[in-house]
């Protein structure tokens, strides 16, 4: 169940609301479920939805790499616990790929509520099927539980897991390194200096900077 309703939209730096919900692996408090690691939390708006089938297979496959990151993987869909373990069993056939992370059960879309996960603000905001729109979002929170990236797909669109997994890495590394990282970047690739470190600083902390302009510094990273 949501501990609040959601008055102010989430953004970029908010803490992710907890709450309370039943999930395919039992009850969870979302914040004792992210303890000290990162948490990526996407959403579908119905089970047995065939892009969404594919979106959780490919996540399933790709857990190991989350894993290895510090990452916890949750879904939500808008479906009974019931629904969704007959939804699994589709999934591996489907994909070849068990989902054995938590899928939260959201069938009053309270949760999706109070992350903002759908279209318009209302509960009852539904198609002729009775599906609800999007409740397609992909949320990456911190340790901190600070909401570090939001992403919101129409139902036509399957998710880019790769996208999901460089956005960690680029977050990870800005972190520990005071680096942005540039368009299209992969680990690997040189970064951009953050404009915070100035002067002699950045030239002791790298060593290797390659000042395009004053504002655009590019360096490699050493244990890239
Ligand atoms: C899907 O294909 O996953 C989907 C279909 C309709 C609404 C939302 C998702």
């Amino acid at each position: 169940m949501a501990s609040a309703d959601r008055a102010t939209p989430l953004r970029l730096g908010s803490i992710a609301p907890n709450f309370q919900a039943e999930t395919t692996n039992g009850p969870i408090d979302l914040h004792e479920y992210i303890g000290d690691k990162w948490l990526v939390f996407f959403s579908h708006p119905e089970d047995y939805t065939p892009v969404c089938t594919t979106e959780l297979g490919e996540f399933a496959r790709l857990e190991p790499e989350f894993t290895k990151r510090g990452v916890k993987l949750l879904g939500l869909s808008a479906n009974t616990i019931g629904s969704h373990e007959g939804w699994i069993k589709d999934i591996k056939d489907v994909t070849g790929s068990q989902v054995s992370f938590p899928i939260v059960g959201d069938k009053e879309r309270k949760i999706a509520y109070l992350y903002d996960m759908l279209d318009y603000q209302d509960t009852t905001n539904v198609d002729e099927k009775g599906i609800a729109f999007t409740i397609r979002s992909v949320f990456v929170v911190d340790p901190k539980k600070v909401i570090r990236t939001i992403l919101s797909y129409p139902a036509s669109t399957g998710r880019n897991s790769a996208e999901v997994l460089r956005i960690v890495d680029s977050l990870q590394t800005g972190d520990k390194n005071k680096v942005t990282t540039p368009v299209n970047w992969v680990p690997g690739d040189d970064v951009i200096v953050h404009p915070s470190v100035k002067g002699e600083e950045a030239t002791k902390l790298f060593p290797n900077l390659r000042a395009v302009k004053p504002y655009l510094r590019f360096t490699p990273l050493p244990n890239a």
